[in-house]
């Protein structure tokens, strides 16, 4: 896969010569920051190639060492919640410890932090000097649904120039570009809990619910970030203590699943499989009708997802965060 993403040698040229090309005015000052849509950067500059290989380098990522791009963070909040966020790099060029970033949003508002600064309407956000590897942000979600971030950093020598540095995208594959870091904003009365275990090539599967659940309606509880044309159970339970005589959280290492842990009872239990392409990339979807009858009015009710994942450990299941919501 990471071999049909790179450009040929011809291609490369190109990019390359075109950054000898622009004006020199375009090219000072990268150290304070890189954002597509500036002058002289290229569009996509987080998601696609050549990236920061438009001028760094041979025009190719992970030149100069292996560079891992770290994302911590929440993977879920509730709708108008704020979060931080810290971007770390690893590895890359070892005669220094600058370094420099640049990540796109698909939704709601970056807030800058440490040595950073946002660009597209709080949609984009990157370095303003090259001091460190590590940056910090919030992030607000102002829409109820899935948001993507993508991301690439670049490890520099600090010569102050587009010279000996060593970059890549955010993703299990620094060589990749486009891998999203997944973060789900649950809608109004949906509150994220527990923490999805690691599956086949480290993607975690994401739940939420983007629509208040409410008395007479249905809703859907969304599982992101699975593999593709995968089994996922998707269920419904009427507490997060106790299930079928187990206490709750359960944690599932002794089943072969390292990690993972049961978070809700399955009392209400549906079997789904997954849509998409691509390692990562599969989503589910499970609609949920909720009666029309005013006794339910204040039910907690919980909701997680497992998925089989056969490659991911013994159990070949993983299990995702979870969901509380009371009804309305
Ligand atoms: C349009 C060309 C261009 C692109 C695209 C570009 N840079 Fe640069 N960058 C430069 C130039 C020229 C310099 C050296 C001058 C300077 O530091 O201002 C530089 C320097 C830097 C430095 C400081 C280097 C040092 O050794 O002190 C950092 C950090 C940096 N870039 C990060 C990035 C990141 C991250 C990306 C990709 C998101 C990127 N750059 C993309 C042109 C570019």
């Amino acid at each position: 896969m990471s071999s049909t993403s790179v450009p040929s040698p011809s291609l490369r040229f190109l990019f390359v010569a075109a950054g000898l090309l622009l004006p020199a005015s375009s090219l000072a000052g990268r150290g304070s920051g890189v954002l597509e849509g500036e002058s002289g950067i290229p569009k996509k500059v987080t998601s696609a190639f050549p990236a920061c290989g438009f001028c760094h380098g041979s025009g190719f990522p992970n030149e100069r060492g292996k560079v891992t791009v770290k994302i911590s963070s929440p993977r879920s909040l509730t709708l108008n919640g704020t979060m931080k966020a810290t971007i770390s790099l690893l590895g890359g060029v070892t005669n220094s410890t600058r370094g420099g970033f640049s990540l796109d949003s698909s939704g709601g508002i970056l807030t800058r932090g440490t040595n950073t600064r946002v660009g597209n309407s709080g949609l984009s956000i990157t370095h303003v000097n090259s001091l460190s590897r590590s940056w910090t942000f919030s992030f607000k979600g102002t829409k109820a649904g899935l948001v993507t971030w993508t991301c690439v950093g670049n490890t520099v020598d600090g010569n102050g120039r587009n010279t000996g540095d060593s970059w890549g995208w955010y993703g299990p594959n620094s060589g990749l570009p486009g891998v999203p870091y997944r973060i789900f904003v649950d809608a109004a009365g949906v509150t994220p809990f527990g923490r999805a275990c690691a599956g086949t090539g480290g993607f975690r599967p994401l739940a939420g619910i983007a629509t208040t659940p409410t008395i007479g309606k249905s809703f859907q509880l969304e599982i992101h970030e699975v593999p593709p044309a995968t089994a996922v159970l998707g269920f419904l339970g009427f507490s997060d203590k106790r299930w079928a005589g187990l206490p709750l959280p359960l944690p599932l290492t002794g089943l072969g699943a390292r990690g993972c842990i049961l978070l809700t009872g399955l009392d209400i239990v549906q079997i789904g499989v997954s849509k998409g392409a691509g390692p990562g990339n599969g989503v589910a979807r499970f609609t949920w009708a909720i009666p029309n009858n005013p006794s339910l009015r204040n039910l907690a009710l919980f909701f997680q997802a497992l998925v089989v994942d056969k490659t991911a450990n013994k159990l070949g299941m993983t299990a995702s965060n979870a969901v509380k919501t009371v009804l309305r």
